[in-house]
């Protein structure tokens, strides 16, 4: 007989067709929407949205009305839903629901980042005492696979650093001022029409958005469970022409880059500012709505992921892993939460580019070491604790400075006689 013959088909060797994953959706906007009709598009994939909660009964929908209830709770009481999908556009009732359906040790998916920024450890203590599971990889830079990658793959090996553009909506912003010579308020509403930045763009342009992402990844990257308040989060909100300029003398960009460092002395510190980004970085190219991460691991080295970090679709692509992944029993191992807990530290100096003419500002501060000055165009380089930074960040705001780091961070003086410079962290 031709070893060529057809096989014949063995029942018993027949892929197996998963039952069909019903689903409870929270939330119906833009990533609501997407995450629907991704399911649509892939019935392969074998996920049914059963049923659908949103808040308000008079708006338009895509569906007819039958599709939807005004009462999230009836999904939390319904016993037939494999997962909870949770996309609403409030943190404290995301909670409420997350934390109802994890109690009830359900499966939940969701990408409400500032809900898991600000409740991360009570997130944790639920879905091990009852057994639930939570995923959120569409809270971190929509479709950039970076939670589950330093979870599961990153999970044992030492990190270096972890940073990266996690805003659209400011980058987005910067890229016009930086390639159009465009000003702050044309480039925002700009990305206000294109959708790529929130009516009320406060939480993107003061980096309070990026924060909550930095805060998620510490506890994977580092298992260094922080609150949002400890991370010293500087936005583009008063950027003007000339600190674009200043950065381009050394064809550098301004990039928001929230970075987690882990420092010599082997403690981790956070921040989320306005950095001078040079050529060299991987960064730099990351340019309009888009989203980077470099990771700098111990045994590794470098890796980079690009990729659109907002959006209906690139988010619900996200969500759509998440469900996979669930599917096949995944849950964070938040292996290095287990492990001996890293400190962390704001007990440093920053070398910054400020721009103010504030006077009371610049003495609070406190530089303890200036690098350039120019009176004319009223910006100062030079070294200030990142403790001084963290107790007028909203003075700072206030008084409509802006501040960039440079890169170079070293630690503050009364702990190191050297003073040496500990790294460049401008990636
Ligand atoms: N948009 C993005 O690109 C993106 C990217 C990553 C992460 N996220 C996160 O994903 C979440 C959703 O964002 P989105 O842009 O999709 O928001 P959105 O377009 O404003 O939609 C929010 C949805 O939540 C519903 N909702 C609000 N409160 C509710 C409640 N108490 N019960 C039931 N439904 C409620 C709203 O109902 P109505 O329709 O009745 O108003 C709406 O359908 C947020 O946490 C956001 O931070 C968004």
């Amino acid at each position: 007989m031709s070893s060529l013959s057809p096989a014949k088909a063995n029942p018993a060797s027949a892929p197996v067709h998963p039952a069909p994953l019903r689903i409870g959706l929270i939330g119906f906007g833009c990533v609501g929407q997407g995450i629907y009709d991704i399911l649509l598009r892939l019935p392969e994939f074998g996920a049914e949205v059963r049923r659908i909660a949103v808040k308000n009964p008079l708006k338009a929908r895509t569906l007819p009305a039958e599709h939807f209830t005004y009462h999230a709770d009836e999904l939390l009481a319904d016993p037939d839903l494999d997962v909870l999908i949770e996309v609403i556009d409030d943190a404290n009732e995301a909670f409420r629901l997350v934390s109802a359906a994890l109690r009830q040790g359900r499966r939940v998916v969701t990408a409400n980042k500032a809900m898991v920024a600000n409740h991360l450890p009570e997130l944790v203590a639920l879905q091990q005492n009852h057994g639930g599971t939570l995923l959120y990889e569409a809270a971190v830079c929509g479709s950039i696979p970076i939670v589950r990658t330093l979870d599961a793959y990153f999970g044992q090996e030492p990190l270096r650093s972890v940073s990266g553009i996690f805003n659209g909506s400011s980058n987005y912003v910067l890229t016009r001022m930086g390639t159009d010579g465009s000003d702050y308020a044309p480039a925002l509403a700009e990305a206000q029409a294109k959708g790529f930045a929130e009516t009320d763009p406060t939480l993107d342009m003061a980096a309070f958005d990026p924060r909550s992402k930095a805060v998620i990844l510490a506890a994977h990257a580092y298992g260094v469970l922080l609150s949002p308040a400890q991370v010293l989060n500087l936005g583009i909100e008063h950027i003007s022409a000339t600190d674009i300029a200043y950065a381009a003398v050394e064809s550098q960009k301004i990039k928001v880059v929230a970075g987690l460092y882990l420092l010599p002395d082997g403690q981790l510190t956070v921040l989320v500012t306005p950095q001078l980004v040079s050529r060299e970085s991987p960064l730099y190219g990351v340019d309009e709505e888009f989203n980077g991460v470099v990771i700098e691991a111990e045994f590794a080295g470098t890796q980079f992921l690009r990729g659109r970090g907002a959006g209906g679709y690139p988010t619900g692509s996200a969500v759509l892993a998440d469900l996979a992944a669930l599917r096949g029993d995944f849950r964070y191992a938040y292996a290095k939460l287990r492990a001996t807990p890293l400190a962390y530290t704001t007990d440093l100096e920053l070398e910054i580019y400020l721009r103010t003419d504030n006077e009371t500002l610049l003495d609070q501060l406190g530089f303890t070491d200036i690098t350039e000055e120019a009176d004319e165009d009223g910006y100062i380089v030079g070294y200030v604790p990142l403790d001084a930074l963290l107790q007028h960040r909203d003075a700072l705001r206030k008084a409509g400075a802006f501040v960039a780091r440079t890169g170079n961070v070293r630690p503050a003086p009364a702990h190191s006689a050297a003073s040496q410079e500990l790294q460049a962290v401008s990636s």
